[in-house]
């Protein structure tokens, strides 16, 4: 994870702290900046978010440039210590890092034994440390960090300064990287959303690339020389706005029904054909889908979706466990990677082994400059706009949409029907937030917990899972789900008067099964809060402690109606907790490590 920014320019400290602000979706458990002139950088740290480094930063007139970095911690505490910028010994070579460097112990202590003495637990200093080490062994910058970095394995996004000189170097594998000019101004970042209102175009800088920015321009390098790229126009949604909003969690839930419209609008002129060019339909034989967090959840109901519409056999997995197990991919395989940022180093790692393995790919996603979508083979946008509360709401109820889109299209390219989008039409046009008074009134009640359960059947189970994650994410109660049709094999032996069972009965075909499990949840005392979409008689629910009541509509796309109120609920919970939904504690929006 972590975001690295630089920028070559007046005021380069507040510039930088700018940026850095943007990129906190990365982390935000602490932060730093290199700035100044040549033979005159200064650096600043401070623990946790941007507005703490602020107040330490002393702007200085004539700084030119700067580097800075906002963290979240793989290796080391996050203190000031390992907060970065890292230094070299001699404090010529400075570096911010996004990604993990795996051999970092193994050169940590090849340079211990040439008696370099490290004073952090960052696998970042060591670049600091190799870059002298090379300083001694070949002339140049260039091939300084060339060297280096062939000797690094692993993950990186650098921006790299040598205090003797005007500029900024810059390196990357794995990490995201991106670079923009604007005259005599460069700026250096980990999403381009830092490039808004400083330039219209900007660079993608591909694995394996890096180079050297100063006022005259910026130069590319790969392993065989100067390397020319392209450049790409920026083209970015307005975003960054609370509006009248207190969190851009409550913001973005609420933006929800806009990208079911956005959806809509995009994919109702679409050529299926064109989308899957390349896919030969004839031989797919099942179809993954592989994603990480709420992502994963979007796969657990995307798998229920195509699995009912087209007959073919589909699974969801875990990101970070599928790329170690060894799945049964073959050329008869389609393999659908979900994602919001489309960065998630598990998801990507997933991806190439589909492919190496023959698979067709399907990147479902949300960000679309994102290394998911450039590596798959086919692309679905989601098109939720930018989301910046780290826990994931909106971009949660669009992958839904799309992903019964998709599973209509699948129908229509294996023979079955044609691809009708009617029901994405009627959510629209039906689109309900419910009644968020009783959601509130819930909330408060819920904060006063240290555990909840959440039981479900099919579809349902699905969507208390993701319910589970947001009360977990946002406001720290251990929330656990279970199959309703599990609590008599363990999970009663957990209830007691004191235990909330918030029970998700949203389909017909099993609403009494259902019931008669939260009855025997109730039997032993839990106090039962029935989330439904149905009228039900009184006598069904006189015993329960809590009824929420949703809109019903047809079809898989309920689930999205039944999403939505407990992302509010998750939200309330945690503002009346004290917590702030955008940036719950240890946790990060775009995970790039693994
Ligand atoms: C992190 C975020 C989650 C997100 C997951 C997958 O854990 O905090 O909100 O669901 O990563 O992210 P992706 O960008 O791949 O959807």
């Amino acid at each position: 994870m972590c975001g690295i920014v630089g920028y070559i320019g007046k005021e380069p400290s507040k510039i930088l702290i700018n940026k850095l602000k943007k990129l906190e979706y990365r982390g935000y458990d602490s932060a730093g900046i290199a700035v100044g002139s040549v033979n005159n950088i200064r650096i600043f740290k401070a623990v946790g978010e941007i507005k703490n480094l602020e107040k330490t930063v002393v702007p200085a007139k004539d700084a030119a440039f700067g580097i800075g970095h906002t963290r979240w911690a793989t290796h080391g505490k996050p203190d000031e210590t390992n907060a970065h910028p890292h230094l070299s010994s001699d404090r010529k070579w400075i570096v911010v890092h996004n990604g993990i460097i795996e051999n970092y112990a193994v050169l940590k202590e090849k340079l211990s034994g040439k008696g370099y003495a490290f004073y952090s637990e960052t696998d970042t200093e060591v670049i600091a440390k190799l870059l002298e080490y090379y300083s001694g062994k070949t002339c140049g910058d260039l091939n300084i960090i060339a060297e280096t970095l062939a000797a690094l394995k692993g993950s990186f996004a650098l921006g790299i300064i040598n205090a003797e000189k005007d500029g900024i170097y810059f390196a990357k594998n794995k990490s995201p990287l991106f670079i923009a000019r604007n005259g005599e101004n460069v700026m250096l970042a980990s999403d381009i959303i830092c490039f808004k209102g400083f330039a219209e175009e900007y660079y993608a800088l591909p694995d394996g690339v890096f180079g050297f920015a100063d006022k005259n321009g910026i130069k590319f390098f790969d392993s065989i020389g100067e390397t020319d790229i392209k450049p790409c126009i920026l083209d970015l949604d307005e975003y960054d706005d609370l509006n009248k909003y207190k969190h851009f969690m409550l913001k973005e839930i609420y933006e929800t029904k806009s990208a079911v419209k956005n959806i809509l609008e995009y994919y109702s002129g679409i050529n299926i054909d064109k989308v899957f060019s390349g896919c030969d339909f004839g031989k797919i034989k099942r179809i993954k889908f592989v994603g990480c967090g709420t992502a994963y959840h979007a796969c657990l109901l995307g798998a229920i979706a195509v699995e009912e519409k087209t007959g073919i056999e589909c699974g969801a997995f875990v990101a970070s466990e599928f790329r170690y197990s060894d799945p049964k991919i073959s050329e008869d395989t389609l393999v659908v990677l979900i994602s919001q940022s489309g960065e998630t180093a598990d998801t990507l790692a997933a991806l190439e082994q589909a492919k190496v393995k023959g698979a067709y790919t399907v990147a479902i996603v949300n960000v679309e400059y994102s290394t998911l979508k450039k590596g798959a083979h086919a692309y679905l946008p989601i098109k939720a706009g930018v989301e910046i509360a780290v826990a994931s709401t909106k971009a949660f109820s669009a992958q839904l949409v799309v992903l019964e889109i998709f599973a209509e299209m699948l129908a229509e390219k294996f023979g079955i029907k044609h691809a009708n989008f009617e029901g994405v039409r009627k959510l629209y046009e039906n689109f309900d937030y419910g009644n968020v008074n009783s959601y509130k009134l819930l909330a408060d009640a819920l904060r006063y917990n240290d555990r909840l359960f959440m039981i479900g059947r099919g579809r349902d189970y699905c969507i208390a899972q993701e319910a589970s994650l947001k009360i977990k994410e946002t406001s720290y109660i251990n929330s656990d789900t279970y199959y309703a049709g599990e609590l008599k094999h363990g999970f009663l032996a957990l209830i007691d008067e004191q235990t909330y069972v918030i029970v998700f009965a949203t389909q017909k075909n099993v609403l009494q099964k259902t019931l008669c499990n939260a009855e025997e949840a109730r039997a032993r005392g839990a106090k039962i809060i029935l989330f439904t979409c149905f009228d039900l008689d009184q006598s069904e629910t006189e015993n329960f402690y809590y009824v929420i009541k949703i809109k019903e509509i047809d079809g898989g796309l309920q689930n999205v109606l039944s999403i939505v109120p407990w992302q509010i609920i998750a939200y309330y919970t945690s503002v009346s907790k004290g917590i702030n939904p955008d940036k719950p504690r240890n946790l990060a929006k775009s995970v790039t490590v693994e």
